[in-house]
């Protein structure tokens, strides 16, 4: 059936890319529908280690057209230097292969600058963004004065309005006391890039529906997670898009009929990049131990940011506040490989707020930080997971603690991932 949607569970870097990667071999499409650059999408490949920001992991397979729907907000020249990259390491990235959406924004280097400035401020506060611009890009997108990809069709009236951006917001850095943005500089950088891009631009939304239309197999690569959504996530430390299921949609223009499978990929254990609550974070050798030593080829170092994620026990509150958001129809669990030698892992079931036990998600940022997890434990495993490839090899605990996230969340996990590399992959049944 057509399209699938792959959906970061948590906070982001759960291992989307990854899971888009295997899915991406038996799809025809793949497109991401928001966020921008701020994603980093790390994909092994043999030898080779692909770090992708923008442009969809199904690029990686030659039969798969990729698209940047409607959703998404794109630096031009950083997608270029992605572009580059990307052919430098023998990928073929053509206008026949990668469709970028005439309806999606634009981030300008004033919105860099404003991210800056916004962070800034906040001091303490702050939101701990990737200060990719991804903020200040939507702000102008949802207030209407925004630049969308398809104006660089127009070099001159684009460089225009890219010019009047600019003036508008060095007004704002400059009242605020920030370094302003030199608009001829970016107007020219950004005509380079509208002539070099200008091949690649479209309506996505006309050519999805045809292709869906005609019974092709579309994946929607999803970015960022559950817990950084605008409406869902921990407002405000959330990014400015949608990146669950239903963005897919808004982002890029096709109807809920065509959607018949919604993949959560979720850690095995909890980890948050940036400000805000994460309920489970564990302090100290046993959070040190999930992140990684420096030795271990799993270190939780952000793909874009490079700052070391915070890390914690496995929340199943969370999890199962992704489900209702999401409708998940599986999850995919990554990073079990990560999990063997402990002597016994810790599963968050439910929460004590204020005396009270829940078993759901309270909405505001304050109830969240407030929440103590209740923690159900589990036996762990010390065998080296990483080159099991059947299910019935894993070890006992180790398919006794999938079943138990299974069961708590009401949902089927049939994959699961024991180390980055593309083979290392675990099907239940196989
Ligand atoms: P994404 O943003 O959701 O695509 O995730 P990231 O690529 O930012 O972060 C996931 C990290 O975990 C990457 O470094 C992956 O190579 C790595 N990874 C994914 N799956 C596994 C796994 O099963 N085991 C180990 N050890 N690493 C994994
Ligand atoms: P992928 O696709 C993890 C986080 C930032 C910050 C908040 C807002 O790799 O999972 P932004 O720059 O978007 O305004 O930052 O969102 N964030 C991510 N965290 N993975 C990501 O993407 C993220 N994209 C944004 O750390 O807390
Ligand atoms: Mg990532």
């Amino acid at each position: 059936m057509p399209a699938t949607i792959v959906i970061g569970a948590q906070w982001g870097d759960e291992g989307k890319g990854r899971v888009a990667d295997w899915l991406a071999a038996q799809s025809d499409v793949v497109a991401r529908y928001a966020g921008g650059d701020n994603a980093g999408h790390t994909v092994y490949v043999g030898k080779t280690v692909f770090k992708l920001h923008l442009i969809p992991s199904g690029i990686l397979h030659e039969h798969v057209v990729c698209v940047l729907g409607g959703g998404t907000v794109i630096n031009p020249v950083n997608l270029l230097r992605e572009i580059d990259e990307m052919r430098a390491l023998g990928i073929d990235v053509t206008p026949e292969r990668l469709i970028i959406s005439t309806r999606a924004h634009i981030i300008s280097p004033a919105h860099i600058a404003l991210d800056k400035a916004s962070e800034q401020a906040r001091g303490a506060d702050k939101i701990g963004t990737t200060l990719r611009g991804i903020g200040p890009a939507y702000m102008d997108k949802t207030g209407r004065s925004g630049l969308r990809m398809g104006q660089m069709l127009e070099v001159e009236s684009f460089a225009d309005a890219l010019y009047a951006q600019i003036e508008t917001a060095n007004a704002k850095l400059a009242r605020d006391g920030c370094e302003t943005i030199d608009p001829q500089k970016s107007a020219e950088d950004y005509i380079d890039a509208a002539n070099r891009l200008r091949p690649y631009l479209r309506d996505t939304t006309q050519y999805l529906n045809k292709r869906l239309r005609e019974g092709a197999r579309v994946l929607c690569e999803g970015a960022q997670g559950t817990m950084l959504d605008i409406d869902h996530g921990d407002y405000p430390f959330v990014t400015s898009s949608s990146p669950t299921s239903g963005g897919a949609l808004t982002g890029l223009g096709f109807g809920p009929m065509y959607v018949d499978r919604v993949v959560g990929v979720t850690k095995c254990f909890s980890t948050r990049v940036g400000s805000g609550p994460l309920p489970t974070e564990l302090s100290g050798d046993l959070g040190a131990r999930l992140r990684g030593t420096g030795e271990n080829f799993w270190d939780e170092f952000g793909t874009t940011t490079g700052r070391p994620r915070r890390c914690g026990w496995l929340d199943t509150v969370m999890l199962r506040y992704a489900v209702q958001v999401n409708g998940f129809s599986e999850m995919v669990l990554t990073k079990l490989d990560v999990l063997s030698g402990f002597d016994e892992l810790q599963i968050a079931t439910s929460y004590e707020l204020d005396g009270q036990v829940i078993d759901f998600m309270p909405v505001t940022t304050a109830e969240q930080s407030r929440v103590k997890p209740i923690y159900v434990k589990l036996p762990g495993w010390k065998e080296d997971i990483s080159t099991v490839r059947q299910w019935s090899d894993l070890p006992e605990a180790a398919r006794a603690y999938i079943d138990q996230i299974a069961a708590l969340c009401e949902t089927p996990i049939n994959t699961v991932s024991v180390g980055p590399e593309r083979d290392q992959l675990v099907h239940r049944g196989q």
